[in-house]
């Protein structure tokens, strides 16, 4: 067996690995590490077989979709997963063949309804059902406290205790426990009894994930990330400093405009002398009119350089092969001393 952790903050996602055959399945993986699985598999000669999500995340991105695309293997999820985009749906007591090895899935609820733990070997992947020294939460959607209990009690606990348990959270960088250890210690786990655990569990009072919306939203529906958005703009745009710029107009300015997507109200407080007005709210419709000749150099600007760099991409998918973005923005532009000119377009 090959196995491997990869860490992201507080998320943990394994790669198992058969070593006869080279077949591997990769286990809740996150998106911001999509380069580092592919990097990780290939050195160790691996073919990543199955994309696996645990449960429904409503804390991290998951990266099984993106990946599945790009490596044509099937997403595999509990048969309750919400999600439309998920290939290969399991049911309790069914596995999944990596060359070798047999992952068995065994269904979970209470973290999520669609939560799952797969065993194979000497461990078992327990997602967010039994954390080392903790539990996952059950206050998030289709989280129930009732069934955690009977998930853990008269599931995964009856388990054989000398298995390792490796969760899908770990945030005091324990590398795994196993079930034995955890009915020993596990604080969650001294409540034995239906109603003073789900007691126990109901008065948690926890915060909220950050980005629980987001995470739920595309890990629910196959959707984009504002972060993808964003990374897929950036991909296909070129970006220009603010010395370049700032240069360019001094030296250079008839070559090029500056193009302000802000709204009017923020490009009349102040903008880069010369620039012409067009919100991103307006951009395809009024591009005919404002933006006459498609081989000019257009330097796209908004406040941050984030709204810049979906507005150059918008352009460059319009045929406006010089658009590039302004790098940092009016907010680093005004920052660097550069500049400013308030009142209206001429
Ligand atoms: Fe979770």
């Amino acid at each position: 067996m090959i196995f491997e952790t990869v860490a992201t903050g507080g998320c943990r996602s394994y790669v198992i690995g058969c070593a006869d055959s080279c077949a591997a399945a990769l286990i809740d993986p996150e998106l911001s590490q999509i380069d580092r699985y592919i990097a990780l598999t290939a050195k160790e000669g691996l073919r990543i077989r199955y994309l696996i999500d645990t449960h429904t995340h409503a804390d991290h991105f998951s990266a099984t979709q993106q990946l599945a695309r790009r490596l044509d293997v099937p997403v595999v999820m509990h048969r309750a997963s919400p999600a439309p985009f998920v290939d290969l749906r399991l049911q309790s007591g069914e596995m999944l063949v990596v060359g070798r090895l047999r992952l068995q899935a065994l269904h979970t609820p209470g973290h999520t309804r669609d939560s799952m733990c797969l065993s194979v070997e000497d461990r078992v992947f327990t997602g967010d059902t039994l954390l080392i020294g903790a539990t996952g939460r059950t206050d998030l959607p289709s989280g129930d406290a009732a069934e955690l209990h009977a998930s853990l009690f008269d599931g995964l606990l009856k388990l054989d205790p000398a298995l390792k348990i490796f969760p899908a959270h770990e945030y005091k960088g324990r590398s795994h426990s196993t079930i034995g250890q955890e009915l020993a210690d596990n604080p969650r786990l001294q409540k034995r009894d239906a109603g003073a655990f789900i007691e126990m569990m109901q008065s948690l009072n926890l915060t909220m994930p950050t980005h629980i919306t987001e995470a739920l939203r595309t890990n629910m529906s196959g959707g984009k990330t504002v972060a993808q958005m964003l990374a897929e703009a950036a991909a296909i745009v070129p970006f220009m400093s603010l010395l370049e710029l700032n240069t360019c107009l001094e030296f250079r300015k008839g070559e090029l405009t500056v193009l302000d997507v802000r709204e009017r109200e923020a490009y009349e407080a102040g903008h880069i002398p010369g620039a012409q007005l067009l919100p991103r709210g307006q951009l395809e419709l009024r591009v005919n009119e404002e933006l006459t000749d498609p081989t000019r150099r257009i330097v796209v600007c908004c406040e941050f350089g984030r709204v810049s760099t979906l507005a150059t991409a918008t352009l460059r998918q319009m045929g406006f092969v010089c658009a590039v973005a302004l790098d940092g923005g009016i907010k680093a532009w005004r920052e660097a001393g550069y500049p400013l000119q308030p009142g209206k377009q001429p």
